[in-house]
């Protein structure tokens, strides 16, 4: 498998052969592990995770044990040089400077892009903000790879807070470039899928359907991508309030659904899926956060192994344009040169994705 990029920040970065690849080598390892025990000994992986986590973070964490390295990091920054106000270039800098590989999540949509500029070492993105989350879109294509034996000609039903949910943003990314995958997605207006994840699924020969109606979609669905409506994302408790229990799948939705259909959630699950669900046998989400952790094996290889080089930010400065996304890191981070990709009126930022359009250009 090959890649000139070395991070991985956003898995369209890479070529598609370079997923098979990874999935390729998970299901060896998955098949026998004893073989790897050692491959990575005298290896250090450092986690940076400045956001809650339990899956992503345990399962990087039991990946390079596995593999036989070791691991260093944090997971709360306040414990860290991060409360006394040092900014994300120097904590990158000094913990890649001790690693040999980076897991980095954080709550800033771009932030992983921007530790990866001054990084030393290999960056993984494990969730930037509610911009994407490339590792556990690799985890869900190995549970789709093993459970249902493809990845094209699939109807995927994706049900929740599909506006801030990086999970299925990086899923659909990568989903669309599969052949003959349709999308349903299942949200309120509010909640709908931001704009830019639909005009990628266009431009990669995808289809998509939107609907507010799970009832309706779940008979025709081969897979059904659950989420967890995003409390953390929200400006007011009010405006989660009012979303936080749209959609709840029961055991009389899942008679609507075909015997083989699946159920996925990148979890943790709130009250969205009623737990009597769990005893069905199309609920594969617990399943799927194992084979999370085996994807996780592949991926410290692979990128421990790379030795590719490339520039970072392709597009241009555009002096005195600034992103429009509040969110993004270069709004906190000010040091970070703003880039953008694209000409004419329509620029992209390159940290976040967002669109801007120049009234002069
Ligand atoms: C997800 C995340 O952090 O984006 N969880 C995960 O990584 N397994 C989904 C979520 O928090 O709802």
């Amino acid at each position: 498998m090959f890649s000139d990029y070395p991070h991985l920040i956003d898995l369209n970065d890479h070529p598609i052969s370079w997923w098979n690849g990874l999935l390729k080598q998970a299901e060896e390892i998955m098949k026998n592990p004893a073989l790897y025990a050692n491959s990575c000994k005298g290896k250090i992986m450092g986690t940076l995770f400045y956001e809650p986590s339990t899956r992503t973070q345990m399962s990087f964490q039991t990946a390079m044990l596995r593999l036989g390295g070791t691991i260093i990091g944090f997971d709360n920054p306040q414990t860290s040089s991060v409360a006394k106000g040092e900014n994300l270039k120097d904590t990158t800098k000094i913990v890649s400077g001790y690693s040999d590989v980076l897991v980095i999540r954080h709550p800033t949509v771009g932030a992983a892009k921007a530790a990866a500029l001054t990084a030393d070492c290999p960056v993984i993105n494990a969730g930037d903000g509610g911009h994407l989350h490339p590792t556990q879109t690799l985890t869900d294509l190995l549970t789709l790879k093993v459970e249902k034996k493809r990845l094209s000609d699939l109807t995927i039903g994706l049900c929740g807070d599909l506006l801030n949910g990086r999970t299925v943003h990086s899923l659909c990314k990568a989903m669309s470039c599969y052949e003959n995958n349709h999308f349903i997605m299942i949200s309120t207006k509010e909640l709908k899928m931001p704009s830019y994840i639909k005009s990628t699924i266009r431009a990669n020969g995808g289809t998509y359907e939107e609907t507010e109606s799970l009832e309706e979609a779940i008979p025709k669905l081969d897979m059904l991508y659950m989420t967890r409506i995003q409390r953390e994302r929200f400006a007011s408790q009010e405006e989660y309030l009012a979303q936080k229990d749209t959609y709840i799948l029961t055991s009389k939705k899942m008679q609507l659904a075909r015997p083989d259909m699946i159920v996925l959630h990148p979890l943790p699950r709130v009250d969205e899926i009623e737990v009597a669900v769990d005893d069905d046998s199309r609920a594969l989400y617990f399943k799927q956060a194992k084979y999370g952790m085996y994807v996780r094996m592949s991926l410290i290889l692979t990128m421990l192994q790379s030795t590719a080089k490339t520039e970072l930010l392709a597009g241009d400065l555009h002096k005195g344009i600034s992103c429009k996304n509040p969110k993004c890191i270069t709004h906190q981070e000010n040091y970070l040169p703003k880039s953008f990709l694209g000409k004419g009126s329509t620029l992209v930022c390159e940290y976040c994705d967002e669109r801007l359009l120049l009234e002069h250009a």
